[in-house]
């Protein structure tokens, strides 16, 4: 079986970490693709070079030029702006929708079959741009936020019990930002529920911690953001794509009467297999958190409208 080509767009600190985890998990070849000169070049070169060394042979190419994606397997979009002093939600909505415009119409040239995992933000608007330009199938286009938003909750929560965070289970369902629901009734360590194991008090604090956790990393960082678990997350997806684990990961997707959402991209659990999303998984959901899916939703909605009308989308 010849190996599958792995394509990463944005060759800054998630993709090319992104790319580095690709690498070393052997998951295919990786393509790293940037509109800077030299830089994705310079970097995927460094990462083929420490294949001796840890011991794996992906082979891996940095490029400024789509054509290299040609028949590309899955591509991981991490391309796009960060919010810069002055610019306000609507301006980053329309220069990162132009930038994902630009970048998903010149991959559907090459590999008009690939599996579109996007990163960009804001996430879930972006994934409705992406699905929009591409006119692929709902299963072939999804949004990473929700594997991230969990790890981040799973990480508190083993935290606050020191114990191992493998035995931490839990779901975040919305939208990717202050709106997201990580949920109470599911989350649990080795099967006990966390409610029988940590106060009302605490299990809000950790979520609360959860729905500002990027922001607590941009805070330290000062200049940039979070990109160690953001890419940790978006090789996940793209791991259980390629070898059809058919992990229940939580995933932004486009929802067409699931919970009760219609024609909106928000991350709930999902399948993900060699067909991309499988199946939309639909939890019961308690009261509150059913009004906070809704909530968050709704918000995504609106943006979704608002960069339809930015970029004259159908
Ligand atoms: N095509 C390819 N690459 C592009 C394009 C384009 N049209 N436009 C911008 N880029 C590249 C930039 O040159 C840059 O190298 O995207 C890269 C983005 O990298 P960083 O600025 O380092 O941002 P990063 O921290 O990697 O975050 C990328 O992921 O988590 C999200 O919010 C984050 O939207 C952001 C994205």
């Amino acid at each position: 079986m010849s190996r599958k080509k792995i394509g990463v767009i944005g060759g800054g600190f998630v993709g090319s970490t992104a790319a580095q985890r690709i690498a070393e998990k052997e998951l295919g070849d990786v393509v790293l693709v940037d509109i800077l000169e030299g830089m994705p070049q310079g970097k995927a070169l460094d990462i083929f070079e420490a294949g001796p060394v840890y011991g794996y042979d992906s082979m891996v190419t940095g490029t400024n030029d789509y054509a290299a994606l040609e028949g590309a397997h899955c591509v991981v979009i991490t391309a796009g702006m960060p919010r810069k002093p002055g610019m306000d939600r609507s301006d980053l909505l329309k220069v990162n929708g132009e930038i994902m415009r630009k970048v998903v119409s010149s991959i559907m040239e090459v590999a008009p079959e690939a599996f579109l995992i996007v990163v960009s933000n804001p996430l879930d608007v972006m994934c409705y741009v992406a699905h929009e330009v591409s006119g692929l199938p709902r299963n072939k286009v999804m949004g990473m936020a929700g594997v991230l938003d969990t790890a981040r909750y799973r990480s508190f929560i083993g935290e606050a019990l020191n114990v191992s965070v493998k035995d931490v289970q839990a779901m975040v369902l919305g939208g990717h930002g202050d709106s997201m629901v990580p949920l109470a009734s599911t989350a649990s360590v080795s099967g006990i529920p966390i409610t029988q194991l940590l106060s009302k008090e605490k299990i809000d604090e950790l979520v609360t911690r959860t729905r500002h956790g990027g922001a607590e990393i941009v805070n330290l960082l000062k200049t940039g953001s979070a990109y160690y678990a953001p890419s940790a997350s978006a090789v996940t997806m793209v791991e259980s794509i390629v070898r059809d684990q058919r992990r229940i990961l939580p995933t932004c997707t486009r929802l067409d009467g699931e919970y009760g959402i219609e024609n909106t991209w928000v991350g709930v659990p999902v399948i993900l297999g060699a067909n991309g999303v499988e199946k939309v998984i639909e939890l019961e959901l308690e009261e509150s958190d059913r009004k906070a899916l809704h909530a968050s939703a709704l918000a995504v909605k609106e943006g979704q409208e608002e960069v339809a009308g930015m970029l004259a989308l159908s």
